[in-house]
């Protein structure tokens, strides 16, 4: 599958790595909205297998941290080294709330389907992102969203859906509208929040996810046909460091 200019993947590979809706056809369109210049230093924040690390190595040709926690970093520079992308691509594993990294060090933060389980908290943004951009760095974030408030609870078809996932989170869920998250950004002081937006692409990331062979990805089939284009949207948020 081809997505950018430039960048070729192999479907199988593709499928084999997905942990979410596609995260490169997401970083792909989010991307367009950024300025990434060869050599620059970008953080992909949450980048489970690394696919959106490999996609901004190619596409960019910029150094890529790639940073997860549920992933182990040897098995992302597994990945890396048989692309031939590891002096490209530094795999780390760390927390997001502990990030490992000097101040005013990167040129850009993107963070495809992973910033709601860290970053949906008054403190984040401040606390533990910003301070490791350079002033005017860029934060690219895209993640599953909703169209709109509940107005009555959570709807009837979704509840069964959203009670495993809270039992998954072992808390409340981490889904919001694009309203909430720009309120929540708009509280920072250090950033210019340039855009809020629904992805075109959310229809067509999700189907994708569908298709993989993936015991989530197949769990997930349910709550699709159950939401059916209703509810869910994939939210992309792009900031500037001031
Ligand atoms: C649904 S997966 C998406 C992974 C990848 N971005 C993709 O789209 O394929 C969510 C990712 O968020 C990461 N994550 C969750 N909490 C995290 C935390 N506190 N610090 C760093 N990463 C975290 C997980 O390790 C996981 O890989």
């Amino acid at each position: 599958m081809r997505f950018g200019k430039r960048t070729d993947f192999d479907r199988n590979f593709l499928m084999e790595n997905m942990m979410g809706p596609n995260c490169v056809r997401l970083a792909a369109e989010i991307l367009q909205k950024v300025s990434l210049k060869p050599d620059m230093r970008v953080l992909d924040l949450g980048c489970g297998k690394g696919l959106t690390s490999i996609f901004l190595a190619r596409e960019f040709d910029v150094q890529v941290f790639a940073t997860d926690l549920w992933i182990e970093a040897t098995e992302n520079y597994g990945r890396f080294k048989d692309l031939g992308l590891e002096e490209e691509i530094i795999p780390l594993h760390a927390d997001a709330r502990a990030l490992p990294f000097a101040h005013g060090y990167f040129d850009a933060v993107v963070s495809i389907d992973s910033y709601h389980y860290f970053g949906n908290t008054p403190d984040y943004l401040d606390t533990h992102l910003v301070p490791l951009l350079k002033r005017g760095g860029t934060i690219a974030v895209s993640i599953p969203g909703l169209i709109r408030d509940f107005t009555d609870g959570v709807p009837a078809v979704l509840k069964p859906f959203w009670e495993k996932w809270e039992k998954e989170l072992q808390g409340e869920m981490n889904i919001y509208t694009a309203e909430w998250w720009t309120r929540l950004w708009e509280r920072s002081s250090n950033i210019t929040l340039e855009e809020c937006f629904s992805h075109t692409c959310h229809k067509q990331a999700w189907e994708e996810w569908l298709e993989c062979d993936n015991p989530y990805a197949k769990e997930d089939i349910e709550m699709m046909k159950a939401e059916n284009g209703q509810y869910f949207n994939t939210i992309g948020l792009v900031a500037r460091k001031n």
